[in-house]
């Protein structure tokens, strides 16, 4: 089933200049880019967009991180898209990602791991909705 999921290309994608490196593995793993948007997250935005891992010892660097530079916001279709996209990235920490994944060929750490991903559909339409309007959107899905 066709579904729709989002990435975020973090500040350190758009610092080393891979945006088009990233969005290029995205397309040839078959996503098409439905939405794409730069901006940068203000600490509140951020914040709240993570709200999730605010008991977490990590919180507080991962706003400061997210809000550094600016990021894209890509809204990205494909069957079973969600799992899709985290298998195209690789795990977490890019040192247990698989060979040839996007985290595993160009991040540094954990923290800065070039890429998020939704990991639910229900999170997908959550995040998507979070960067995107409906008009904002191409609508592909039947
Ligand atoms: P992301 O997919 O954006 O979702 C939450 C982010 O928190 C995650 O990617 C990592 O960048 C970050 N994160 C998760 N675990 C840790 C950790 N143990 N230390 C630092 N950052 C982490």
């Amino acid at each position: 089933m066709v579904e729709r999921t989002l990435a975020i290309l973090k500040p350190d994608c758009v610092r080393k200049n891979l945006i088009g490196k990233v969005i290029d593995q995205l397309l040839n793993a078959g996503f098409q880019v439905t939405g794409m948007k730069m901006l940068k997250l203000s600490k509140a935005s951020a914040g709240q967009f993570y709200l999730v891992h605010k008991e977490r010892p990590f919180y507080s660097d991962l706003i400061a991180f997210m809000t550094e530079n600016r990021v894209v916001a890509l809204a990205l279709e494909k069957d079973n898209a969600v799992k899709a996209l985290r298998k195209t990235i690789g795990a977490t920490d890019p040192a247990e990602a698989e060979e040839n994944t996007v985290r595993k060929l160009y991040a540094d750490s954990k923290q800065h791991n070039i890429i998020h991903a939704s990991d639910s559909p229900e999170n997908a339409k959550i995040e998507l909705d979070f960067f995107f309007s409906d008009r904002e959107l191409i609508d592909n899905i039947s």
